[in-house]
């Protein structure tokens, strides 16, 4: 894999996309350098998760650039003036090693713990069965669940199932993790050991880039924080400007409404 060392870890530059004639994102650029922790807040609908599912290429934007580690994905523009990748295998290669997680934690529910952290790593990234399961376990043991290795995600809490989930995007060795809104289907109770395992992450220096409505958290281990409106950045920068003295009158606002 084409990969540059010095590189930031993920460039996105001026995507666009389009659902019918709602353009729901309007020219959004993010840089994160390799241990950046960025943070994307904002309202309901401003764009923040089709941000993070065209990152993961589950959407394919009309426009923009992306570089991961580094490396190009090449598109080539169609007769409709939209972008299309030029290589899926490019796509699925540059999507194997983006974690993402989930709101809902999409655990397989036919499969074991186990066995959903060692699928992407051994049927598409082609890792040895049993160096997979090694590596597995000690992300388990990392995050507190090794001896739910061998349960059914049902059998599991949400904070269980949600920090399952985390082991499997930290499987693949992740250049990016992609979080949208990791604790907000959970019970209060339980959004404290998914924090903790994320702020354990953060201070690895694990490159992340994170949808949340978690307003304390996201300013405290965040090195930057997005504040999309309507589709597009309003605001950007450290966690102490953006949640201390914001520049835009939305963003002040936005902030003040989740601080109490
Ligand atoms: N597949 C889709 N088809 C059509 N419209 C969509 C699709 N996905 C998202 N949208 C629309 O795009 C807009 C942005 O949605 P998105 O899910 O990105 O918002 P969000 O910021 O993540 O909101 P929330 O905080 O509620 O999760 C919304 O108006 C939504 O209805
Ligand atoms: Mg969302």
């Amino acid at each position: 894999m084409r990969t540059d060392t010095s590189a930031p870890a993920l460039v996105v530059n001026n995507v666009h996309k389009s659902y019918g004639a709602h353009e729901v994102l309007k020219g959004i650029s993010l840089t994160a350098e390799k241990g950046d922790v960025v943070s994307v807040i904002g309202s309901s609908g401003s764009g923040k998760s089709t941000l993070l599912r065209c990152i993961n290429f589950l959407e394919i934007p009309d426009q923009g650039t992306f570089q991961i580690n580094g490396e190009d994905v090449v598109f080539r523009i169609g007769r409709d003036g939209r972008c299309h990748p030029a290589s899926w295998r490019q796509i699925e290669r540059l999507r194997s090693g983006l974690g993402m997680v989930f709101q809902s934690f999409n655990l397989w529910p036919h499969m074991t713990i186990l066995q959903n952290v060692i699928e992407a790593p051994v049927h598409v990234l082609g890792v040895k069965r049993n160096v997979a399961i090694e590596k597995a376990d000690s992300l388990l043991a990392k995050v507190g669940l090794y001896d739910k290795r061998d349960a059914y995600p049902a059998f599991l809490s949400g904070g269980q199932q949600q920090r399952a989930s985390i082991a499997r995007a930290l499987c693949v060795d992740p250049a990016v993790m992609l979080f949208d809104e990791p604790t907000s289907a959970l019970d209060p109770e339980l959004v404290g050991e998914v924090l903790k395992v994320i702020r354990g992450l953060a201070e690895e220096g694990r490159t992340m880039v994170m949808v949340t409505h978690e307003m304390k958290f996201a300013r405290d281990v965040s090195t930057r924080v997005m504040f999309l409106h309507q589709g597009q950045v309003e605001e950007i920068g450290p966690p102490a400007q953006v949640f201390g003295a914001p520049k835009s009158a939305r963003c002040k606002e936005f902030v003040a409404a989740g601080s109490h």
